[in-house]
């Protein structure tokens, strides 16, 4: 007699007596989704409760069996919770995970809880409700994400910064002008999140396997119960439907694409070409090798996680685009595309946020000096023409023209003398050297959404606004 006399307990029987053999190892590990849809669990609880509280007040539960069903349901989470619960991969899923422990510690009352319910609809329900959860926590994020640009703008707004287009030197902003720039898409990125709230907090539960269900089921009780605004009203779309996740990972994507952009910048600024930002110790990584170096690794992985939320967007879009109706396994694919997401949208939006409130420091003197040494107030020049009636066509062919002689002199505009302009063009007079100085040349443009101090402390207010909104 060897290990074999060791006695093994008897798998779980699981399906219908129409099966008489159990899965092949390999394939109940394959078809396994426990292993990370453990993560559902106390959502799963959450509708369990709602489901078994609704079947008692329809009458298919008596007051007793539902008592003894949401006390086990609680029991199961205050197990897992203190780290007690830990299913395998014999449990196949979340789901079955949690019936068979009620039943282990119920007895037979437990068996009447998956009455009028499929998990069909039941991991809708979870995925809809851990998703809700999870928004929210992201727009929370969100939101100190935005505190922390409105901070720092605020110590910003006659810190002048090159602007660029093309990458280019263009026109002079204020830096808090620039900053702001992400404040808004982050507050259009919550914005988003919360409409994509509105088509998450649906309710598929009751929908069944995919029909509807034989038993007088309340469903808007349930849903109510779950904190749902409304019910899937056809049980196929219910069942199937995964909208809402592609429209989360979607949102989730452009947020990234926003982070992935400022990461862009501050890598850029970070650089001795730019010297425009030094970074803090507590946010960067030295080399190995190299004891000069100082890295900018938050940025950079950021930037470099973005590829796989749009990665997740896509899987997520390509997994439905064939899935005749109604459920079919395809669709267990969505958890770790979703998880994941969460995953890496909140840790770069705590990552970032954290950098930008004690690991960036802006060089105001280098960058207010970086103004003045190149020719971002060419159009200012054109402009003051204009101003003085030459028609700005004219007026900019003749500063293309001063642009290329200063350059070809080593001069600046500022350089010029006044003789200099008048033989340009007679219109000049002494006020040009205050037009094309930076400080004016930012001030000067001061048109809706402009640069100009006085539009950037009235952005700056209207962010103070949108932040004490709930
Ligand atoms: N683990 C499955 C999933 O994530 C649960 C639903 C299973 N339903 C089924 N008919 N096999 O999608």
């Amino acid at each position: 007699m060897g290990s074999q006399s060791v006695e093994q307990p008897e798998p779980q029987q699981t399906w219908s007596q129409r099966f008489e053999s159990a899965l092949h190892p390999a394939i109940a590990q394959f078809n396994a989704s426990i292993g990370f849809d453990i993560q559902l669990l106390e959502c799963d609880l959450d509708g369990s409760v709602a489901h078994a509280k609704m079947l008692a007040k329809v009458g298919i539960l008596s007051e007793a069996e539902r008592e003894q069903i949401v006390s086990g349901l609680e029991t199961i989470r205050g197990e897992y919770r203190r780290g007690e619960f830990n299913p395998g991969i014999d449990e196949e899923d979340v789901h079955f995970a949690v019936e068979h422990r009620l039943i282990e510690l119920v007895g037979d009352g437990g068996k009447k809880l998956h009455t009028a319910r499929s998990r069909n609809d039941q991991v809708g329900t979870d995925l809809r409700l851990y998703l809700r959860g999870q928004i929210e926590q992201i727009r929370e994020q969100i939101r100190a994400f935005q505190q922390t640009i409105f901070n720092l703008a605020s110590q910003h707004v006659e810190t002048l910064i090159p602007g660029y287009t093309h990458l280019q030197r263009a026109q002079p902003l204020s830096l808090a002008h620039h900053l702001l720039a992400y404040f808004e898409m982050a507050q259009r990125d919550w914005e988003r999140l919360g409409d994509v709230l509105k088509r998450v907090n649906i309710s598929p539960l009751g929908c069944g396997a995919l029909a509807g269900t034989t038993f007088p089921i309340d469903r808007a009780y349930s849903a109510k119960l779950l904190g749902f605004e409304e019910i899937y009203h056809n049980s196929l779309d219910g069942v199937s439907d995964r909208d809402f996740a592609i429209e989360f990972a979607s949102a989730a994507s452009i947020i990234m694409v926003h982070l992935s952009r400022l990461s862009e910048e501050i890598i850029l600024w970070a650089s001795e070409e730019f010297r425009f930002v030094t970074l803090g110790d507590t946010c960067s990584t030295g080399s190995s090798i190299m004891p000069q170096k100082k890295n900018p690794d938050v940025p950079e992985l950021v930037r470099g996680k973005t590829g796989r939320t749009f990665g997740h967007l896509q899987g997520l879009l390509v997994m439905m685009k064939g899935l005749p109706l109604a459920y079919n396994k395809d669709l267990q694919e969505d958890k770790e595309a979703i998880f994941d997401t969460v995953a890496t949208v909140s840790g770069c939006l705590q990552a970032m946020t954290i950098l930008l409130e004690e690991g960036i420091t802006f060089r105001t003197n280098r960058l207010n000096q970086a103004v003045a040494e190149d020719f971002s107030n060419a159009t200012d020049v054109a402009d003051y023409l204009a101003a003085k009636g030459v028609p700005f066509r004219e007026a900019y062919g003749l500063v293309g023209k001063v642009v290329k002689t200063s350059l070809a002199a080593g001069k600046l505009l500022k350089d010029l003398s006044l003789e200099e302009w008048q033989a340009l063009h007679p219109k000049f007079e002494a006020d040009i050297y205050d037009a094309i100085a930076p400080a004016q040349v930012v001030s000067a443009r001061n048109s809706a959404g402009g640069t100009g101090f006085k539009q950037v402390r009235a952005a700056l207010e209207r962010a103070q606004s949108l932040l004490l909104k709930p």
